[in-house]
Order: C-alpha cells, then structure tokens, then sequence
C-alpha cells in the first residue's frame, strides 16, 4: 500500500479505524475471532496505522490491540495510535480532562493496557475548555522528552488551538471528521492549515458512521448503538440524505466499485496530507476499504460528488 507522511510520521495512505471492534456500533454483532482476524489481515494488507483510544469501550479497546497485535508479534509492523483526555461519566455522556496530571495517568494507563513501552501517535481527543491548551500540550511534551510516546496529535481543533499548540510542541496529526457528507474542517480551514505545514489529517468516520456505504437502514441501528442518539440516524435524517447514496452509488457504478470505496477514494483526493482511518470489525469491509486505494476518481466524478448535498443534520 502506498504510504502518507504525517509530517515526520509515514503511514500507509489508508488505517483502520479500531473503535467498531468493541464500542459504538452494534456491538452485539462483535465476533473476537472475527476482530483477530481482521487486526492480522489488515497488517498483511499493509494497514499500519491503527486508531484507537482509552475510552472507545471504555478501556476495552487498547487491550485488544495488545492481545491480537502487540501479544501477537505484529507490533513492529504498526504505527499505534491512541488518545486520552476524555473522560467516561456513564453509560453515554463524556467529560474532558487535560490536566496535566491526569493527562499522564491517561498515558500510563494506556501504555499499560496496550502492553508496550512506548505509543507511537498520542492524541489528545478533546481539547478541555478548563485547561488553557498551553497546559496540556505541554504535559504531553513531556511524554515525548521521556519517551514515553514518540509524536502527539490533537482531535477536534480549531485553526487557533493547532497554532498554540504547534508553538509549544510539533503537531503530528490533526484527526477529524471529513466525509462526503461532512466538509466542516474544509470551511474553518483545519484541512488547510495542516497541509500547509506538513500535519497529517486523519479523517475519521469517513464513511459517515456506515451511513455512506448505503448499508446502513433504520432497522440495523439497535438499542445501545451510538447512532440510535445521533441527530443524522433519525428516521428523517435517514430518508433526507437518501440522495447523497444515491449519488456516490452512481459514481461507484461507473468504477464497478462499492459506495463505500468512492467515499473513501474521496476522502484521499482533499490532500496528499490527509489519511482516512475507515472503522470495521469485520474482514470483509477491511478489504473493501483497502481497495478504495487503487480508485482514480475522474474530473466528472468529482464533480458529481462535489454537486451532492451535505447533511443537514448536525455530527452530534
Ligand atoms: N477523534 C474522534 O473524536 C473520533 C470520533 C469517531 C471516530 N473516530 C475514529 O475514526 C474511526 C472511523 O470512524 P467510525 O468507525 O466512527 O466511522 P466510519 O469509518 O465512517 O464507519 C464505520 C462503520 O461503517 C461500517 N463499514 C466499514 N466499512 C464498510 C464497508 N466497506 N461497507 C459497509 N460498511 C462498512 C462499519 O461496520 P462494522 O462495524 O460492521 O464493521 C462501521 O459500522 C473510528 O473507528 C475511530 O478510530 C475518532
């Protein structure tokens, strides 16, 4: 697989999205086997860019990348990247925490549970509006000067907040969301900004949580699934943006292609800084999402895409 550079970071143009595996969407469809699998195929595809966080189960997540990656000697074969600084309050509500004490028990916690000496990308999910980003990026400075990790990415940040924390300590990796149905980091200039100074862009839920791959209905959202309180998976949300699929399934059809492989090929025309981390559990999707790679979208694809609606709905 081709590789991208998240400034001094190189990894392969497409990752994988961890989060399915244990957290958020229909998690009683979990198979361990399955998910075991999909973690080896995807390094034997040549994914090396693995996402994960200390909160996506909460903390179950990290522990599967230790016991079907790192315990299964595959760790040298990938790029771990993982993040802290959110906070579980219950079963569905989250807090931020950037203190920087707590900050460095978050990364100890996770170096613990992902059973290695040191994480290569530590992110910090959220910025927390109680702590000034100076205070945090700087604790997290640290965990590079003790090498505890090797480079730090941010997650949500505004053009101002990468700026400040730039100043203090290189931004890696800026991740996220960026999908067909989602350009708000291209209107506030994230997107820009990171390709100006070399910070890879890690786009996340590229594929609009399923929904753009046009599998994904009303009746296969459960009861517990993230989606079921999410404003673009209510019923009219669902039936509004039929038009989107409707028209990325015409451009996959001139390619021969699935809906889900052109939303990704997509996602890799914004910049050659801009890496699309695409969340499965399951083999079958990881190897159709690999092979968006090998998709040239043309000047009237583009178009066509470009002249699709956004939706309407707000990310959360
Ligand atoms: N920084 C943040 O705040 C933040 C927020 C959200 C996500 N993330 C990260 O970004 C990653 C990607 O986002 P995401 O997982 O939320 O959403 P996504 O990648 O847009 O979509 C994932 C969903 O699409 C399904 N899927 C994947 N490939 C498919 C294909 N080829 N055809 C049909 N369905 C397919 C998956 O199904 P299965 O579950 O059945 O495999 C899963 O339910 C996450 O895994 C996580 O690592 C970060």
């Amino acid at each position: 697989m081709k590789q991208r550079s998240l400034r001094d970071l190189t990894v392969s143009e497409i990752g994988l999205g961890c989060m399915p595996m244990s957290w958020a969407y229909a998690v009683a469809d979990v198979d361990p086997e399955e998910v075991a699998a999909t973690l080896r195929r995807a390094v034997e595809l040549g994914v090396t860019l693995l996402d994960t966080a200390d909160v996506y189960g909460p903390f179950t997540n990290e522990m599967l990348i230790r016991e079907y990656v790192v315990d299964a000697g595959l760790r040298d074969q990938v790029t771990i990247a993982t993040k802290g600084g959110l906070v579980p309050i219950d079963a569905t509500n989250y807090g931020r925490n950037g203190r920087p004490d707590d900050i460095r028990a978050a990364c100890d916690a996770s170096l613990e549970r992902l059973g290695v000496d040191m994480i290569d990308l530590y992110q910090l999910h959220r910025i927390d509006p109680d702590v000034p980003v100076e205070e945090t990026w700087g604790a997290m400075a640290d965990l590079v000067a003790t090498g505890k990790v090797s480079y730090l990415g941010l997650s949500e940040a505004s053009v101002e907040e990468i700026l400040v924390a730039d100043s203090i300590h290189p931004v890696t990796s800026v991740q996220s969301e960026l999908s067909l149905w989602t350009d708000e980091n291209v209107v506030n200039g994230v997107l820009n900004l990171c390709e100006e100074r070399g910070i890879g862009f890690l786009a996340y839920c590229p594929l609009g949580r399923g929904y753009l791959t046009g599998t994904v209905t009303a009746d296969v959202i459960g009861e517990g699934d993230f989606r079921s309180a999410n404003p673009r998976f209510t019923a009219e949300a669902l039936t509004a943006n039929e038009s989107i699929v409707a028209g990325i399934r015409a451009v996959a059809s001139r390619h021969g292609a699935t809906a889900a492989q052109v939303a990704l090929a997509w996602v890799l025309e914004q910049g050659a800084h801009v890496v699309p981390i695409p969340g499965t559990k399951r083999r079958r999707w990881l190897e159709d999402n690999v092979a968006a790679a090998d998709i040239v979208l043309t000047t009237a694809d583009l178009a066509d895409l470009a002249a699709l609606p956004r939706s309407g709905a707000p990310r959360y």
